[in-house]
């Protein structure tokens, strides 16, 4: 089966997920019998159609040499349509978002509306409008997923929605935020916050504005989407955030000393939700590039989720697995 996929974002991540989708056109044609074709790409500067035969490679070398796709000439139609226009334009059958559109819930909701499955990495939609859009999918039978919104393709949006059904979730503590623990991780070693918070900023670790990462913000995102997949909605307002920004290295290294390590931590359970750096030894003392979620239920007791959670192919892995599963939902009909 072929699928038409309309991307949005082609930055590092939507290009890691366009060579994922060059790369591994066979494993899915085997594995799967799916065929992904990617339509259109969008940016903030516009949608480009992708003409048939056009190969996504070319698309990606474009990109490197020019920059924003308004820049593209020749092979490639250039349209200024918004996002909410642009999902209604293109003919895809499953919508891509791996941008930082804040406001993107206006354009998922009216792809769902015009019969589109939506695959997302993008967290402001769910964390404010999970009910919202979660309930539009459901009324239009379409898949709507969003694994790659925590712990990057490490599976626990999948674990929590798809299984463990029998269970009741009592708790969930979680190390989510993958800059915070870098910075901290250097301050053990006594470097000071604004050179740690450099530090990761030069290897690629922080965003430009490290302020959602160091304010607890990012954490604070997944946190509240995973109390919505494991209790019920609420929105990111609702729940408790504090930063790392106040962490001192003394505070860091009195820790280090009675063997603990400070991390930011999200503890989400059914009537609190809270993201606060705390002193915490044992399983939750991830380091480098991983997330940790120890999740707690009646029956099955404690299970301990660990993986990347951060990082482009390790983001495109929950996007293209979300790929996957909404062409094979789709596909059943
Ligand atoms: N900025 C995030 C982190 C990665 O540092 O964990 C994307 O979710």
């Amino acid at each position: 089966m072929e699928v038409k996929v309309g991307l949005f974002g082609f930055g590092n991540v939507g290009r890691a997920v366009a060579r994922v989708l060059l790369e591994k056109e066979r494993f899915f044609r085997e594995r799967y019998g799916l065929s992904f074709r990617v339509v259109s790409i969008s940016d903030t500067s516009g949608t480009v159609w992708l003409p048939e035969g056009i190969d996504l490679s070319e698309a990606l070398l474009v990109k490197e040499n020019f920059g924003k796709l308004s820049a593209w000439t020749n092979d490639y139609e250039v349209y200024n349509f918004s996002p909410v226009e642009a999902v209604k334009e293109i003919e895809a059958d499953i919508v891509i978002d791996v941008t930082n559109d804040k406001n993107a819930h206006e354009w998922h909701l009216e792809a769902l509306r015009d019969g589109k499955a939506v695959v997302t990495s993008n967290k402001p939609p769910l964390a404010f409008h999970y009910a919202e859009l979660t309930d539009e999918a459901e009324r239009r039978g379409l898949p709507y997923l969003f694994e790659a919104t925590v712990m990057a393709g490490t599976p626990i949006i999948g674990l929590l929605r798809e299984n463990l059904l029998g269970d009741t979730v009592r708790k969930i503590k979680a190390v989510l935020n993958a800059t915070t623990t870098f910075i901290l991780s250097r301050m053990e070693q006594g470097i000071d916050f604004e050179k740690a918070v450099r530090q990761a900023q030069e290897l690629g670790i922080a965003e430009r504005d490290p302020s959602g990462d160091v304010l607890g913000i990012d954490a604070g995102y997944k946190a509240t989407i995973l109390h919505c997949v494991a209790f019920k909605p609420i929105t990111f307002d609702e729940i408790a955030v504090k930063g790392i920004a106040e962490v001192t290295v003394d505070e860091v290294k009195r820790a280090l000393a009675k063997g603990k390590r400070i991390r930011l931590v999200a503890t989400i359970e059914e009537k609190n939700v809270r993201v606060t750096p705390e002193e915490v030894s044992g399983p939750l003392t991830v380091s480098s590039n991983e997330n940790v979620a120890l999740i707690e239920t009646d029956l099955l007791g404690e299970l301990l989720v660990k993986g990347a959670g951060a990082g482009l192919k390790e983001t495109a892995s929950g996007v293209v697995s979300d790929l996957v599963k909404a062409s094979l939902k789709l596909r059943a009909g």
